[in-house]
This record gives C-alpha cells, structure tokens and sequence, in this order.
C-alpha cells in the first residue's frame, strides 16, 4: 500500500512537471483512487490550475432546465454556458437525467483547458422518481434500517439519473411547526435526529462513494435555520450556547461521524452573523474541532445574501467572506466566479483559503470516481432500469405503512371491518395524486402518487363512495409559486353530508396540501386550513363515526377533533405509494406503530411547544381551589400538549413494568444498565417503540425535564413479553456546557421508559459522588 503511494507521489510531481490534467490523468489510470493517491494527484492538478480554474471549481451554477430558487440578477444563460467551456464551473446543479447530464459534462471535459468533470448536486430529499414520505413522516418511524433503505432507493434512482449529490439529509432541529420546513427535518428532538442523520448519510453514500449506485451526501443548513424566530422562513435564530452545543449541533456531528461529503450552510444568520460567513462554526467547529475534510456549499445565492442581510457593503466583500469563513462552493450567486480572482489579485484574500477549498471539492471528485471517468454515472441502461424500478415501490410502501401514527382510536372504529359497510369517503385530499408527492419531488411525474381514493377501491368488500366536499387550495401547484387555500367556496358541503348520513362509517382526508409546507411555507395558524373545520364539524354533526385521515407536513392544531372525532391517523405525505399504505392500515393489513417526532400543540399560540424543555422557577401546576397566578402558564389553555412526542398507538396495546437498574449507585465512567419488560397485551401483534429518556436533577447548566437516550423498536406477538436492555454511557450521561465542552457531573439521574415521553415508568440512580 505504502509502496503504491510513493509510486502515486513521484507519478504526481512527473505530472506536475510535464503539464499533467485531468484529461490526462484519465487516459493514464482510470481504476479507483487511493487516498494518498487522491491527495497527490490533487496536488498535481492544482500546481497546474489557474486561478480562475481554482474559482470555477468553487462555483455551482443552478441548470438550466428547472430552478429551486431566485436566480440572482445577472446570471444567464449563455454567461453560464461559456462559463462551463472555460472551466469556470465546478459543478451544477437541478440538472438530471443522463442526456442533461452528458450535455453539460461533456461541454467541460471537451472544452475546458483541464476538463475537470462537474459534480452534479441535486435535491434527492425523499426519493427521487419513486417517492418515499417526506422526512418528518420518515422520523415517525423511528425505524432506522427502513430510513436507511429510503435514502439508499434515493440514491440509487439519482445515480442513475446521472446524479452525483444530494441537498440532503436535512439535519436541522426544530421545535417550531410555524416553519414549514419541519417536513424536511427529523423533528424536535437532537438524539433521534443524529440517528435519523446517520441512517440516512449511509443510505445515501453506502460503504463505496464510487459505486454507481451512491451518491455524496450533504448535512444541511449549518447551523440553526431551523430556530427561524416565530418560525418565518429565512428568519434570524438567536440562540443561546447551551443550545446551539445540545439540540442544534449534534445531529450535524452525528452526520459527519457517519461520513458524509459535504455540508451547506444556511440563508439565516445566527447570533447576527450570517451562517454563510460564519468562521466560528465553519472554521473553528466543523474544519477545526470535527475535522472534516469534504467541502461547504453555500445555500442558494446565500453568499451574495450576505450583502441583503446588512453584512458585507457589496458582492466582493461577500466573496471574501464566505471564503475565508470555510464556504468551498458558492451555490448559484456568481459570487465566487466574479469576485475571487479580483480578491486574491489584490492582495485581499490568501490564495491558501482558495486552494483548500480547490482540494476539498477535488477529493469529493476523485471519491466518486468522475475524475477518472466523467460519464461513469452515465448509462442509458442502467437509467432505465433503476429508475422507477418495482423493488423501489415496494421499499417506499414499507417506509410510508412505517410512518403513519395512529393519534386515537376510540371504541377500536379502526381497523375498519372488510366486509359489507358503506363507507363515505371524503375531502379534498382523498382523490388527490399529486398533494401526497411532498414539497421536494422535482424529478417525479405531478399526480403519480396511488391517492387513498384508489388504495381504499382496491377493499371491495365494501360499498365505497367519494365526496370531495370543498377544494382545498387554490392557484398553481408547484414547488416555486404560493399555493393559497380555498376560503369561500363550500358547495359540496350538502352532498358530502348526505354521504356520511348514508354511511356506517366515514373516511375524511384533511389538512394540507404537499406544497403547503418545506421552503418558504411558513404559517401562523395550525388549524386545519381553509374550510375544512367546518366540514368536518359538519360532516360529524351527521355521523359520529368517522375517522378523520390527516395530510400534512407540520404538527397540527386539531383540539376540536382530537376531542370529538373518535379515530385520528396521521398520515403525513407519504409519497408515491401513499394510498396503498393508508388504506392497508385502515383496514388493519398492517398495524401501525409510528411516534410522533414532534410535539402536537393543543393551539398554534403554545408553539413553539416541546418536551425536553426546562423547568422554570415556577413551574408546578397549582391545586384545585388555588388561584395563585404567578406561576409558568397561559391563562388560556394548559401547558401540556395535545399529543406528546414519541406518541402514537397501535391496534393492540403494551404494557410496562419491571423497570430495572442494576445498581442505584455508578462509578463516574461506569456504564448504566437498564432493563424494563414489555408486553403486548391486546389481540394483535403489534411493534412498538420503546423510550429511555434521561433527566440529570442538576447540573452547571440548567438540565432539560426530560431528554430521549435510548430508543428500541420492538416487534411483540400477541401475548409475547420481551426484555428490553439499554446502556447509557458518558455519551448518554453527559451534555455541552456553554463553553462548548462535553461534561460529565455527578449527581441524581432520573430513568423514564415508556411508549411515549409523558407516560413513563421511572427510577433514579446516583452518578458518582457529589
Ligand atoms: C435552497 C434550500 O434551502 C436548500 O436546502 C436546497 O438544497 C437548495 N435551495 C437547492 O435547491
């Protein structure tokens, strides 16, 4: 090995020496790339680059068939063409299929003097043609290898498509449902995000970033967009130390230790400075602290943002900025390709920022393996057949039956029985194939998803009939224009009402629609939107049996019915099978077990609402009769949620007891053993996702009520009873103090384990001595 790398070294600098290019380098060697090989043949190529070649590498232009945001003033299109000729490109993004992709990357490999392939990036979110759900839905799982698996279909369908890069996962911790990119996230909650992070980092890249079948990965937006202050989009986050360091942070640490490529900043700024020109969080934690050695992309024009926000006095200062805080690639603001040759010319900005950066975004190249062949991910068959393919179907109904959460199931109206009832379908959502496809589905056909009108036709054992009731939205669905709901028109209130008299039971779809939440969707009010309150009230006023189906991308509001309407099944966007999976847990083909991965508030005025809050000083509810005031609570409505995070149910039901520790008293350093037994204890085998939350009674910083340390997914026959362990350890003990320090304390720990984070069982232990 060794031998092979000297062998690569004195290769690189005969190279060097001999005018060496990439279109060189491939004739030459074209299997894959060691290491130490990489880095010399890095150091080859950038003793031979220009600085302007050195600044085309670092920037990305958006292509030119679909957009995913505002293209800056200035940028078009024949620019961005002799731009990809003269090598002043390192890679594009939006650009997909392999025709498209061949298109641009032979414009650089013919054309440009060194014919460094691009590397193209693209939004593979959730799925790419075959959708899986969106990500909140996903994290309701809690299922990691199914998460894993959706993110590795993805992949592989982009790759296929010629696709090098994802914008994804979404890493970012919020507790806001106001911010409609809630959807994008794993939720509120920083240990099942950094899980959720991991799984789908490796989903994504697999064990060989060359396979042709993987794709890099991108742990977005660093760091804190997903604190946007009273969740309006693009908003500023101010938070503080204690949690940027234990809720923001360790997802993003998580998805590095997993091994992603790449990260992107964000358009927000944190503590007043903007992410995109933030040198303490790019430079001193992620490159510093963490190591990292991929590259940082900016978010969509976010550098020249910079000049917007009140930063930078012009595009130059941005420019430096952003690069000398760690931004290796600028996304689609020009920024770079216009400004950093000026910069460094003039003596304003080290040329060694610009070649760190060069070598970080060359190292992804040569990873993938486009360095030695351009065209690799190219192959008109291979598209054909991974694109759409049948085995993807059946992974991304697996991921969406996993997702659902079932919120409440009075009298057991669910599962519905199969034979012989009238069922009266209705809403808006319910015939909809295009609102189940989610925010992010640029690469797949608009109204390809299975709709629960079709899923719920194929149980024909029943008589099934559809009423829309009222549209749900108006204007254009696209992810780029606002979609507003209907407000006014109510006329198919009376024939919806006259079906659910006719009914044994009713089926409503509610909520929102697919492009009512993700970018720039933020709302204040989680109601059920438009009018569909009162269709529902209505529609109950007729028969009380209904199940009401929700749609949506964000926790919602629903008091009214979560108090009312006997059965609530969250069914999120789930995609291209989207039908299939609700209709099969409906009628009790599958049993659900999703927990919810955020807090439901019991009105949009609680949010944002989470449970591993902190006390206050006065924090307990008063006694009856007492009318004392001043303690932590609105006067008009309690503090509790609605439905708790980590809640779902199932058809059948578990029971906890024996919550064990094998000690009361650790060593400082000494693992802690728990066990709890679960039974299932209903008429259905069942799974069930067993919580281990932690509280540390008191610490230097002030510790949260209650923080998830352990989760396990456990399938129960019938009447089976199963033993679950779990080991908390420093990792699980501990927590960030404000100087960014992990710290361990000694003290009372509290245990709670239970099938959501309000209902536990609980015990206590001491953790060395005070
Ligand atoms: C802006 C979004 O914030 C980011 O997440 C996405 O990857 C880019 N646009 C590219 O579409």
């Amino acid at each position: 090995m060794k031998r092979i790398s000297k062998y690569f070294l004195l290769l690189g600098t005969l190279m060097c020496l001999s005018g060496f290019s990439a279109k060189q380098n491939r004739q030459m060697n074209s299997s894959p790339s060691s290491n130490d090989s990489i880095e010399a043949k890095i150091d080859s190529l950038l003793s031979i680059m220009t600085l302007e070649e050195k600044a085309g590498q670092m920037n990305q232009y958006n292509g030119f068939w679909e957009v995913t945001g505002p293209a800056p003033q200035g940028g078009d299109a024949a620019l961005k063409y002799e731009h990809l000729r003269n090598g002043r490109v390192g890679s594009m993004l939006t650009v997909r299929g392999i025709d498209q992709v061949r298109a641009v990357q032979e414009l650089v490999v013919n054309e440009s003097r060194l014919g460094i392939p691009l590397i193209i990036g693209f939004d593979v979110i959730h799925g790419y043609k075959t959708l899986a759900p969106i990500p909140l839905a996903e994290a309701a799982s809690w299922d990691l290898e199914a998460i894993r698996r959706s993110a590795e279909v993805g992949a592989a369908e982009a790759a296929a498509s010629g696709i090098n890069w994802t914008f994804a996962p979404m890493v970012d911790v919020s507790r806001d449902a106001r911010w409609g990119r809630v959807m994008e996230g794993g939720g509120e909650d920083p240990y099942l995000g950094s899980k959720i992070a991991a799984a789908r980092v490796k989903g994504f890249q697999g064990d060989d970033l060359s396979d042709p079948l993987t794709i890099a990965a991108t742990a977005k937006h660093f760091a804190g967009y997903g604190f946007a202050e009273a969740g309006r989009e693009y908003n500023k986050a101010d938070i503080g130390n204690s949690t940027l360091y234990n809720i923001v942070l360790p997802p993003f640490k998580a998805a590095e230790e997993a091994g992603v490529r790449t990260f992107m900043t964000g358009f927000n700024t944190l503590d007043e400075i903007p992410v995109t020109g933030n040198e303490f969080l790019l430079r001193d934690i992620l490159k510093g602290n963490w190591n990292f050695d991929g590259f940082v992309i900016s978010d969509y024009a976010s550098i020249e943002e910079m000049v917007t926000h009140g930063f930078v006095k012009d595009e130059k200062a941005a420019a430096k900025k952003a690069v000398e805080a760690g931004v290796d690639m600028d996304m689609e603001a020009y920024s770079y390709v216009n400004e950093i040759v000026g910069l460094v010319e003039e003596g304003k900005l080290d040329e060694k920022h610009v070649d760190d950066a060069v070598r970080r975004i060359l190292r992804v190249k040569y990873e993938l393996g486009l360095m030695d062949d351009p065209y690799k991910y190219l192959d008109a068959q291979r598209e054909k057949e991974v694109v759409g393919n049948p085995a993807h179907h059946e992974a991304v109904l697996d991921m969406a039956k996993k997702s659902i959460v079932l919120l409440k199931n009075e009298g057991n109206l669910l599962p519905l029985k199969k034979q012989g009832q009238k069922i009266a379908l209705i809403g808006d959502l319910a015939d909809d194939k295009n609102s189940p496809l989610g925010s992010w589905r640029i690469a797949s056909d608009d109204n390809t998803a299975v709709s629960v009108l079709e899923g719920m036709q194929k149980y024909k054992g029943n008589k099934l009939t559809f009423e829309q009731g009222a549209p749900l939205v108006v204007g254009r669905e696209t992810f780029i224009n606002e979609l507003k709901f209907n407000t006014t028109d109510k006329s198919g209130f009376p024939t919806a009402v006259q079906a659910a008299k006719n009914a044994d039971v009713v089926v409503m779809v509610l909520g929102e629609h697919g492009f009512q939440s993700g970018e720039g969707r933020s709302r204040t009010d989680l109601d059920l939107p438009g009018v569909q309150q009162e269709l529902l009230e209505e529609v109950y006023a007729a028969n009380k049996n209904v199940v009401l189906v929700l749609n949506n991308g964000r926790p919602l509001a629903i008091d009214w019915a979560a108090e009312n309407i006997p059965a609530i099944v969250e069914a999120w966007q789930l995609g291209t099978q989207t039908g299939n999976a609700v209709a099969q847990v409906l009628y009790g083909d599958y049993n659900p077990s999703g927990k919810l991965p955020m807090t439901f508030p019991r009105n949009s005025g609680q949010t944002p609402i989470y449970y591993n809050q902190q006390n206050t000083g006065r924090p307990v509810d008063p006694q009856p009769g007492d009318e004392m005031v001043f303690w932590s609570h609105y006067m008009d409505v309690e503090n509790t949620p609605l439905y708790p995070f980590g809640y779902g149910l199932s058809y059948t039901t578990f029971k906890y007891d024996n919550l064990k520790l094998t000690k009361n008293q650790y060593d400082m350093g000494e693992d802690v053993q728990v066990s709890v037994d679960v039974t299932n204890t209903g008429n259905y085998a069942g799974k069930e996702v067993v919580q281990l939350y932690i509280r540390d009674l008191y610490g230097s910083t002030v510790r949260p009520v209650k923080e998830l340390k352990g989760f396990e997914l456990v399938d129960l026959q019938k009447g089976e009873k199963r033993t679950v362990n779990f080991t908390l350890s420093e990792d699980e003990l501990g927590f960030y103090n404000n100087q960014g320090e992990f710290v361990v304390e000694p003290g009372e720990f509290e245990i709670f384990v239970g099938g959501n984070s309000m209902e536990t069982l609980k015990t206590s232990f001491m953790l060395g001595e005070e």
